[in-house]
């Protein structure tokens, strides 16, 4: 008995729809599944492309934001090179680890950290980048380092006792505003100091005296003061509690100190919590000569971001915590556990002053070989310090990677824009812009190279972490 003719038709009906949609498919993913990256695009500009960045700040609680080492920054200083700065930036990293091994020994020096000082109350302040915020009466303009993972504001101040490193902007003059005025050492305020700077406070005739060093060994020590601090013509604060730098050494590239913005009840968003409860976002540039910008408060939220848990890392409190669960190269999820992103129970911290993210090495070599079998078209070039990945693009004109998206709890994916997937040192070395940690239990850290162009929003008081696409150019 033969098949009936019209079940034979629908049978074939279904069988070429299930084609259309298998090569709808199949074209979308090419499409989401990689970047192509026009070769040109990865050399350094020299004009910076914002207009908003030369005047600093605006309104509507928003201030741009540039790359150090960019034009729109334009400091005639020594620029470091791509491997100068990967050193800096593995100083960091160590002493990251350092602070939380330490901290989950209760003391105990880890014996695989020994080569650093043990105590160390922060990390170190060499982030990559820039914002210009007003301080005192009348208001001064500085441009300072912001950084998520540390917590005291401080810029340079006059007199420089000691000594101030060069910076762009005239030294702060504590004398010439009507607004400033020095913490007494007797006061609690004084001893808030102990956990937003890991050192005891000391006193100077009375007034109370800071003194904040990171793992490089850059440093700072002053006076304890409180000024009015001037974000934007909407967003002034008075008695905002900062340091008053006399003697600063280090890293700091001509920055006049550094914003904290840590969850320690000393940083920026816990001092204006009554007015942004604790909430504020910004997008790093895909670029040295584009713009992005740190905005306090939920009033420009974009509606797109999508909200994860922000978690909080044991002996790690002022740090951001964070769940990956999961990363996925060229759209194919890495066959690796969740649980390799919490091994050591230390887990995973966002930082806007790390580089380059640092994975479990597990978690690294996995996305690595899958990185490195997607770009088997290419030629490999020497390894560039940290990066072991790197290409040669000299012969081409534009190139294909892959997507790389990072999964993080409450099902959030978060895919990695082109730019932040490579790091490189000219077009014949272009690298892989991750590293693999040297323990599976030291904390991963969503570096900011990978958080270019998403706008990524910080919610203290409701624990919760977002990101955006697209959020800057
Ligand atoms: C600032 O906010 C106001 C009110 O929300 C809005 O009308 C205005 O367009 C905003 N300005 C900018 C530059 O975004
Ligand atoms: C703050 O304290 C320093 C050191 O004791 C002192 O020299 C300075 O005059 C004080 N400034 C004010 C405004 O009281």
């Amino acid at each position: 008995m033969g098949i009936p003719p019209t079940f034979l038709s629908a049978n074939k009906l279904l069988f070429c729809l299930c084609l259309i949609v298998y090569s709808l498919e199949g074209f979308s993913s090419a499409d989401q599944h990689t970047h192509t990256i026009h070769v040109a695009t990865l050399l350094p500009s020299s004009v910076c492309t914002s207009s908003a960045a030369a005047q600093g700040w605006d309104i509507n609680s928003s201030i741009s934001l540039v790359h150090k080492h960019g034009p729109c920054y334009q400091l005639h200083q020594h620029k470091p090179t791509p491997a100068e700065i990967l050193l800096q930036d593995q100083g960091r990293v160590k002493s990251i680890h350092l602070k939380l091994a330490n901290a989950n020994n209760l003391g105990f020096t880890n014996a695989k950290h020994t080569d650093l000082p043990a105590k160390d109350g922060s990390v170190v302040g060499s982030g990559n980048y820039i914002v210009t915020v007003g301080l005192g009466t009348p208001k001064k303009d500085l441009s300072l380092m912001f950084d998520t993972g540390s917590d005291l504001t401080w810029t340079q101040c006059q007199p420089c006792v000691r000594f101030c490193y060069k910076q762009k902007d005239p030294i702060f003059s504590p004398s010439l505003s009507s607004t400033y005025s020095n913490v007494s050492c007797s006061s609690t305020t004084c001893t808030s100091l102990n956990s937003a700077t890991g050192n005891s406070p000391s006193c100077s005739s009375s007034a109370c005296v800071y003194g904040i060093q990171y793992g490089d060994s850059s440093f700072s020590v002053g006076l304890f003061a409180k000024e009015k601090l001037t974000l934007t013509s909407r967003d002034v604060f008075n008695n905002f509690l900062f340091g008053c730098g006399q003697n600063n050494q280090g890293l700091f590239g001509g920055a006049a100190g550094l914003l904290g913005l840590g969850r320690d009840k000393l940083s920026l968003p816990s001092q204006t919590a009554l007015k942004y409860k604790k909430i504020f976002s910004y997008c790093l540039p895909s670029s040295p000569s584009s713009t992005g910008f740190l905005r306090f408060g939920s009033a420009r939220i974009s509606k797109s971001v999508k909200f994860t848990t922000l978690s909080t890392i044991p002996q790690g409190e002022s740090l951001y915590g964070i769940n990956i669960v999961g990363i996925s190269v060229g759209g194919k999820k890495l066959s690796i556990s969740a649980s390799v992103f919490t091994s050591g129970g230390t887990g995973a911290i966002i930082d806007s002053g790390t580089v380059i993210t640092r994975l479990p090495p597990t978690a690294y070599s996995a996305l690595r070989s899958a990185f490195r079998r997607q770009m088997k078209q290419y030629p490999m070039a020497q390894p560039l310090s940290i990066l072991d990945t790197c290409y040669d693009f000299s012969k081409y004109s534009s190139v294909r990677i892959p997507a790389i998206s990072f999964l993080f709890s409450r099902g959030v994916g978060v895919p990695i824009t082109a730019t932040g997937i490579l790091y490189d040192n000219g077009i014949s070395q272009v690298c892989l812009a991750f590293a693999g940690n040297s323990d599976e239990s030291d904390v991963t850290i969503f570096g900011n190279t990978q958080q270019k162009t998403l706008e990524v929003v910080y919610d203290g008081a409701r624990g919760r972490i977002g990101f955006g696409t697209g959020g800057c150019p």
